[in-house]
């Protein structure tokens, strides 16, 4: 079998414990070089990923030849810059979510990828998640009847630490960014709807840092749907979830967008019955596997990437229009 030869921009927290385990199960992708602005870091991950070259500079990196496509997880005030250079360098690209600072910066980032014909996908790992693809296929039956409410959170406790998920310059937003993202891109996967208007709670109940600690937004739906989501950095008191209900009844699930998702539990429940667990055949998926596979297949068979730029954007825009949102003073 044909495989994909990767570079890995960005050896942190994601790409260690996730991305790069997850790519080294995959059997069409191997990985030659790493990066991090950290040399240690990329020489350890360098080993661990049995890669032949670490480098503490992305360009150096995309001057490999042998490299396909470049796997970026860096910080999200880095990925404009990397992934420009990496189409230029006529390198694919899987970048990691949120994929750009603001909507403009990933136009920019899709101009580029789409001039120099090279693939541009966005990671959003949880469209991989077995419940997920099972509650789709639900929707897609049309058993639940028109869908009336979307609802996920994704909230966790994330105190004052002096990192740059936590400076509005390097993370462009707070909870919404980091994980309100994930959340807004299952329910459209899942529900196959569009978000047409916004409207947002946001703010710093907690927190000092320039980033809200507080999210929580609205949407109306192209059917007339509401979608709720929260993704505040609040409380872990809370687990991840989501709902999609419909007239006729609803499909929900539990932690299914934790970075491993084995001990999620999903479950239907229509209208005047019991509710049922969600099933499926066979077992639960590596997520970071799947994605980077059906990446690294899309190459090989020149075929669409399973997850676009287009739905990154898509969240994107949600979100802005969430931050622009005003609220009436009481
Ligand atoms: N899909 C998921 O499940 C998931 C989970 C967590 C994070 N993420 C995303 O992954 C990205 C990285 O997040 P993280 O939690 O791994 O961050 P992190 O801070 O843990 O790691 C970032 C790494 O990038 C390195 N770095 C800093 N500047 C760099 C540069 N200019 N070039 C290359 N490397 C640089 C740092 O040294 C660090 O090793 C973010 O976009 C984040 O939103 C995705």
């Amino acid at each position: 079998m044909k495989r994909v030869k990767w570079g890995i921009i960005g050896c942190g927290g994601i790409a260690r414990k996730r991305t790069i385990p997850g790519m080294l199960m995959a059997e069409n992708c191997e990985i030659v070089a790493v990066q991090d602005v950290n040399l240690k870091i990329a020489e350890e991950v360098k080993l661990e990923a049995k890669a032949k070259y670490a480098f503490s500079s992305f360009e150096e990196l995309l001057k490999i030849g042998e490299i396909d496509a470049v796997y970026i997880a860096s910080p999200l005030f880095c990925h404009k810059e990397q992934v420009i250079a990496s189409a230029k360098a006529k390198k694919h690209v899987l970048c990691e979510k949120p994929l750009g600072l603001n909507s403009d910066e990933i136009k920019e980032m899709m101009v580029a990828c789409e001039e120099n014909n090279v693939k541009f996908g966005t990671a959003f790992m949880a469209r991989f998640h077995r419940y997920h693809v099972k509650a789709k296929e639900v929707v897609e039956s049309g058993i639940l009847g028109e869908l009336v409410s979307l609802k996920a959170q994704f909230s966790f406790e994330y105190p004052e630490l002096n990192v740059w998920r936590q400076d509005i310059k390097l993370a462009g937003g707070g909870g919404f960014m980091d994980v309100g993202t994930h959340a807004i891109d299952i329910l459209r996967f899942m529900s196959g709807l569009e978000a047409r208007e916004v409207v947002a709670i946001t703010g710093n109940q907690f927190y000092n840092y320039s980033v809200e600690d507080t999210s929580h937004l609205l949407a109306k739906m192209n059917n007339g749907a509401v979608m709720y989501v929260s993704s505040s950095y609040s409380t872990n008191a809370e687990p991840n979830r989501f709902e999609i209900t419909g007239k006729n009844g609803s499909v929900y699930g539990y932690d299914t967008l934790s970075q491993t998702g084995f001990d999620a539990k999903a479950y239907i429940k229509m209208v005047g019955e019991e509710e049922k667990p969600l099933t499926f055949e066979g077992d639960h998926v590596n997520m970071y596997t799947a994605e980077t596979s059906a990446f690294a297949d899309a190459i090989i068979n020149d075929t669409e990437v399973p997850v676009g730029a287009k739905e990154g954007l898509a969240a994107q825009l949600l979100i802005e229009g969430a931050y622009k949102s005003e609220t009436v003073k009481l």
